[in-house]
């Protein structure tokens, strides 16, 4: 027997996968770890906890499955995408890492767009949001200073990791396209952009292909694992880059919907050359040399989770979406706009929030329920239309996350994006994508396609409903004008938010 091992480095817990050559999972386990959230707007997490978990997970995953050593050929990784680990020149971790959605760097990102003006998006093609790497870097050179002066290198989440079950420092381009600080279409860090911030070059490690070899174990770590210390391990890519080959997004004309805490749609793209102005991510695949291009939605999955835990927290997720499908489309006339925690595609805008418009006293706590997952999704579509515009054609989505496990949810999705969605047997989103970049390094395909067709079969499709997808069409337009109707009075409550 032969064995991959597959890591997702999550935002609430790391997942392991163990994948056998023809693509079973053959076990898993999951590890939490705590969010801290010290000020309104803060996100952080201690690396430490990333590094400790993983190593317990792994360990968890070959003895309880009582897997041989030997069997495991390699490994790699999935991450949350651009949180700021800073290490001094030893690799200890100089300050809790500040992750994906933090939002305390708004005016670092405006410094960003002044200083670098149409630079940024012709290098590295992306807005400046409040996620992203670099204005995190700003802000510690702002308020922590002494912090960045004994900062010798920067790495974002899961190369942190990789670095201590290693000893080796890498990042791949996948993950190196959300710091704001690479050349995305040239595949190198950018002088430029470091140059108009004062940060040194050797700031910044050395980058890699997402299914490049990175060593092997470190002997101490592969014994607390379980593992050997010949384990090869491998890059790995960005959570949304292993997503998208976890779902077999690998060439031309394949989209994604991916619902997890915060939901995206991604598309593959090997045209570098697009402007998409910033309305959407651009960003490297694992894949070599391709792209995708991405719409965020910052509180998908998070927005039904904020609702359980806020109106219903007695209940399970299955009781308060049991009775969604026998209330019609548009939830008895009521619209949500997920805007929770702010936004990003097509609007990004921390200060906008989100809201229920049409609340009649007739809606019961399962209008509500479907008014959510109804806004998640309008706001996806929001995404899908940026991507048709630019010539995309989206027929078919594969549908991966919290929105492929309700089938309620995938039907919504079909009518909604009008294109036939499906769902696919075992899914394991990017924890097997990040198996998928093993397997591919270890040399069992010889491309990621193959790899893909291996490893990845549909189970189920949905086709829209021409009814529904016509009154979701009307529903969607509504909801496109919540946003300008509430955006200043969003504004303007801004000052007694906490
Ligand atoms: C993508 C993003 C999120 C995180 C979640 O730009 O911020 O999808 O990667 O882990």
């Amino acid at each position: 027997m032969s064995y991959v091992i597959g890591v997702d480095l999550g935002t609430s817990a790391v997942k392991t996968v163990l994948v056998d050559r023809s693509g079973k999972v053959v076990a898993e386990h999951s590890e939490s770890y705590p969010l801290s959230q010290p000020k309104p707007g803060y996100s952080e997490q201690r690396p430490e906890d990333w590094v400790e978990k993983t190593i317990v997970s792994l360990r968890r995953l070959m003895e309880d499955n009582r897997i041989n050593k030997g069997d495991v050929e390699g490994l790699s990784f999935s991450g949350q995408m651009h949180g700021l680990v800073l290490v001094d020149q030893n690799g200890n971790a100089l300050r809790p890492a500040i992750l994906w959605n933090d939002t305390r760097t708004t005016p670092q990102c405006r410094r960003i767009e002044e200083t670098l003006q149409e630079k940024l998006l012709g290098i590295a093609r992306n807005r400046a949001l409040e996620g992203f790497t670099l204005p995190k870097i700003l802000w510690v050179q702002e308020h922590e200073p002494e912090v960045l002066e004994q900062a010798a290198l920067f790495l974002l989440p899961k190369d942190y990791v990789r670095y201590r079950l290693t000893g080796e420092y890498a990042m791949d381009y996948s993950d190196a396209a959300g710091t704001l600080l690479l050349d995305v279409a040239g595949k190198a860090w950018s002088q430029d952009i470091l140059a108009a911030f004062d940060l040194p070059a050797s700031l910044c490690p050395p980058l890699v292909e997402s299914f490049d070899q990175c060593g092997t174990l470190l002997p101490a770590v592969a014994e607390q694992a379980g593992l050997l210390a010949e384990t090869k391990v491998f890059a790995g890519g960005a959570d949304n880059a292993c997503g998208a080959i976890g779902a077999g997004i690998l060439e031309e004309g394949q989209t994604m919907c991916s619902i997890g805490t915060s939901g995206v749609v991604l598309s593959y793209e090997e045209r570098k050359s697009l402007d998409f102005e910033g309305k959407v991510h651009f960003f490297n695949h694992g894949e070599k040399d391709a792209y995708y291009i991405m719409g965020v939605t910052l509180a998908a999955g998070y927005s039904l989770t904020w609702f359980k835990d806020t109106f219903a927290p007695e209940v399970s997720f299955d009781e308060l979406l049991s009775g969604i499908a026998d209330i019609p489309a548009g939830s008895g006339g009521l619209l949500f706009t997920p805007y929770i925690v702010g936004e990003r595609t097509p609007h990004p805008d921390s200060s906008i929030r989100g809201s229920f418009i049409g609340m009649d006293a007739v809606h019961s706590l399962t209008h509500f329920a479907r008014s959510v997952l109804e806004g998640i999704t309008f706001s996806l579509r929001e995404s899908i239309d940026i991507l048709r515009d630019s010539g995309k054609k989206i027929d078919k989505v594969i549908s991966i996350g919290g929105g492929a496990k309700n089938e309620t949810w995938l039907q919504m999705q079909a009518d909604v994006f009008n294109a036939e969605i499906v769902k696919l047997e075992s899914e394991q989103g990017p924890a097997m994508g990040a198996a998928m970049l093993a397997a591919y390094g270890c040399g069992w395909f010889p491309s990621l396609q193959e790899c893909a067709q291996a490893f990845l079969r549909a189970s189920r499709s949905y086709s829209p409903n021409p009814e529904t997808a016509q009154q979701y069409e009307q529903l969607y337009k509504l909801y496109r004008s919540v946003y300008g109707a509430t955006r200043e009075l969003s504004e303007q409550l801004s000052p007694f938010r906490g």
